[in-house]
């Protein structure tokens, strides 16, 4: 294979160690490495722990120093600061997978990502943007609940509060608008219509003129069983969710897909990365719930091994602008992934923790690490999200029912999962 590259992932979560898994295989892939990494990531891949995504100096250092043909960026937080306008300009060769700047606005403001979906008539909540909290709390009194209110710039996924009671919403806006709850990012507000159906994820790759997409999901985000509690990185996933039939499939690429890639494209964004969708199905009708500019977590551990193609030859489709040439393989059976997390979580919790029982797991489970790191011959916790244990089988109960046998034989102390994955589902 000529055209083989050296490769480094920006990241060090269940994403990236999935990348990791997917891109070790391709034939496109010469040395692979991954920066910063985790205590699973090692096994498939250099790690390079004194890389860190966000410093672009430290990231540029080691494409020299590792001869890096192709980067691939899992995290949004380095796309929204601009890590690929600047690496493009210093190195014009290297493929990068990641929109610049301004395509990551997609994610990185929800005023810019409703404005656009305006722009291109794609289909989403009625909403309205604040910068004024009295503002705000006269357009509260003006429309009915459940009230949406998100922070108009990144919050880890923690930006978005839904409230019913009206007084509740207005005492929010002002600790939004006026306070720090959300810091910088809340003091521009964005409330919406509150859209009532079921949740699910599409991924789409984009290389600036076409795409491709991958197999759909659904995450699960709060900590408790029933989707209850706090929201959280993602407990879970399960691909393809079942309700999302070709018909629906259908609406989505007309209504949402091409509209975003060729409203991109009309508005001279040249995006190359990943589309993430976040949908909701409303009666049979998908609205968008938000944009991100990157792949999901847990999700990418249950759409990345239902790819049976080159998924270096798709990474470097979206940077070579030849993704319309990519035939994309998907994998019909089911995959499902149950995140094992530390006690406390999504608040305090405590690192270090010995984990034990990974060797007693069969082969046929994936363990994609987040949160751990390798302690001489002993693995420690290391994080809030541990690992994520994905099984694929024909029907995704039955997936689920490998994940969950697999977690059975693993242990550390407060270990905590939730056991009612896809509970929701048909
Ligand atoms: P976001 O960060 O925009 O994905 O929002 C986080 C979560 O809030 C979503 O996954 C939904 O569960 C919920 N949500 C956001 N916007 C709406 C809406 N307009 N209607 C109903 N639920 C919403
Ligand atoms: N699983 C949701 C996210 O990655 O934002």
């Amino acid at each position: 294979m000529n055209d083989q590259r050296h490769t480094l992932i920006l990241g060090s979560g269940g994403r990236e160690h999935a990348l990791a898994h997917q891109l070790a295989q391709s034939e496109h892939v010469g040395n692979l490495y991954i920066a910063p990494g985790n205590g699973g990531t090692l096994n498939r891949a250099t790690n390079l722990p004194d890389v860190s995504p966000n410093n672009v100096n430290q990231v540029a250092d080691a494409i020299e120093k590792h001869d890096i043909g192709l980067l691939v960026v899992g995290p949004e937080d380095p796309l929204v600061n601009g890590i690929r306008d600047e690496l493009a300009q210093r190195f014009p060769h290297l493929a990068i997978v990641g929109p610049g700047k301004h395509g990551a606005q997609l994610e990185g403001s929800k005023d810019f990502a409703k404005q656009f979906m305006a722009r291109h008539g794609i289909p989403t909540a009625a909403y309205k943007t604040f910068t004024n909290a009295k503002d705000a709390q006269a357009y509260i009194d003006k429309i009915s609940g459940p009230y949406v209110l998100k922070a108009d710039g990144l919050a880890a996924g923690k930006g978005v509060l839904i409230i019913n009671n009206a007084e509740e919403a207005k005492s929010a806006v002002v600790d939004m608008l006026e306070g720090d709850k959300f810091g910088e990012a809340g003091h521009r507000l964005v409330i919406e219509a509150f859209l009532d159906g079921i949740e699910f994820s599409v991924f789409a790759a984009v290389d600036g003129k076409s795409h491709v997409l991958l197999p759909t999901a659904k995450d699960y985000k709060r900590i408790g069983e029933g989707d209850t509690g706090l929201n959280t990185g993602g407990m879970g996933a399960v691909s393809p969710p079942p309700f999302v039939d070709d018909a629906l499939m259908i609406k989505v690429e007309e209504r949402i897909v091409k509209p975003t890639v060729e409203g991109l494209q009309a508005e001279g964004i040249d995006y190359r990365g990943f589309v993430f969708f976040g949908l909701i199905n409303v009666g049979g009708d998908p609205f968008v719930i938000e944009y991100n500019c990157r792949l999901g977590d847990p999700e990418t551990e249950v759409v990345l091994p239902r790819i049976n193609s080159d998924f270096g030859e798709l990474c470097l489709g979206i940077h070579n602008q030849t993704l319309h040439n990519y035939e994309i393989d998907i994998l019909p059976e089911s995959a499902a992934t149950v995140m094992v997390v530390s006690g406390g979580y999504p608040e305090a919790y405590e690192k270090g923790k010995e984990i034990s029982g990974l060797n007693q797991v069969h082969d046929d489970i994936m363990i994609f690490h987040a949160g751990t790191a390798r302690d001489g011959d002993k693995l420690r916790t290391n994080g809030g999200r541990v690992m994520a244990f994905t099984a694929i089988d024909d029907h995704y109960q039955r997936a689920l029912m490998h994940a969950y046998n697999a977690i059975d034989k693993v242990c550390f102390e407060g270990i905590y999962f939730r056991k009612d994955i896809g509970f929701d589902l048909p």
